[in-house]
């Protein structure tokens, strides 16, 4: 049994002076039986951990350098999130391939750095309207997770996450419905079988995020191979605790 994952994806929201207040409003999330992650921007996440101390949630980045230290100004290393208590990162987002050149090539080295410092990825991979439209987007989204996973063993992915983030549901309100969802999540298991094998496949957890809400997600998580979701917008308000409790 796969234990589900439900992640915020709070992007470039929050000053470090409300990180508290949402961290409260949100505090009462139920952890007994799923994962529950707040990633929040670099600058709060050392208020969202300490206040998130005595609790089971856990506090993800958003992004990281691949390379340890060294000149790279404006960067933030793996090294420095593990040594403040992250246990998570979000890699690959589509804002970042898209406003960032996160190119496949540097979303690999990310992860396996990830790996090396023991931080948990959220690799995101999805397909743009012009693929789903062009019907291409299962070829794309196996092209990615190919060039993102290349020469890392089964043992660092099982421990991972991949979250199936369509990109044009991020953001629009407009999400896949459960069975898009669905037919995509289970895809790439099937993709995960194929790299590397059934274990592997049938123990890794993938998420889908693209305008999850309070009222859609049940649905989507009723799904076998949706194993919770990846969540911008509804993780800013109390929204978040309805799409916690459609994981339970
Ligand atoms: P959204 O964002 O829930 O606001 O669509 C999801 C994401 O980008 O991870």
């Amino acid at each position: 049994m796969r234990k589900k994952i439900v992640a915020g994806n709070w992007k470039m929201n929050i000053l470090p002076s409300k990180t508290n207040e949402l961290i409260n409003l949100l505090m009462s999330a139920n952890t007994d039986k799923i994962d529950v992650v707040y990633c929040t921007p670099f600058v709060d996440l050392h208020t969202a951990i300490s206040s998130t101390k005595n609790t089971n949630i856990k506090i993800g980045a958003q992004n990281a350098h691949f390379e340890d230290k060294g000149a790279y100004t404006g960067e933030i290393s793996f090294d420095m999130l593990n040594d403040i208590g992250i246990s998570y990162c979000i890699i690959g987002h589509s804002e970042r391939r898209t406003y960032f050149n996160d190119t496949d090539e540097c979303i690999n080295k990310k992860l396996i750095k990830a790996f090396d410092k023991n931080i948990t990825p959220i690799l995101c991979v999805g397909e743009n309207l012009d693929l789903r439209n062009a019907g291409t987007y299962k070829d794309f989204i196996k092209n990615q997770l190919v060039s993102d996973l290349k020469t890392i063993s089964k043992e660092k992915i099982a421990s991972m996450v991949i979250a199936y983030e369509p990109i044009w549901a991020i953001g629009t309100g407009l999400a896949a419905t459960s069975d898009q969802a669905e037919e995509i999540c289970s895809f790439i298991r099937s993709c995960i079988k194929e790299l590397y094998d059934a274990d592997t496949a049938e123990n890794i957890r993938i998420q889908y995020g693209g305008s999850v809400n309070g009222s859609n997600a049940k649905e989507l998580f009723s799904k076998p191979n949706i194993d919770g979701g990846l969540i911008g917008g509804a993780s800013l308000k109390e929204d978040f605790l309805k799409i916690v409790e459609a994981a339970l």
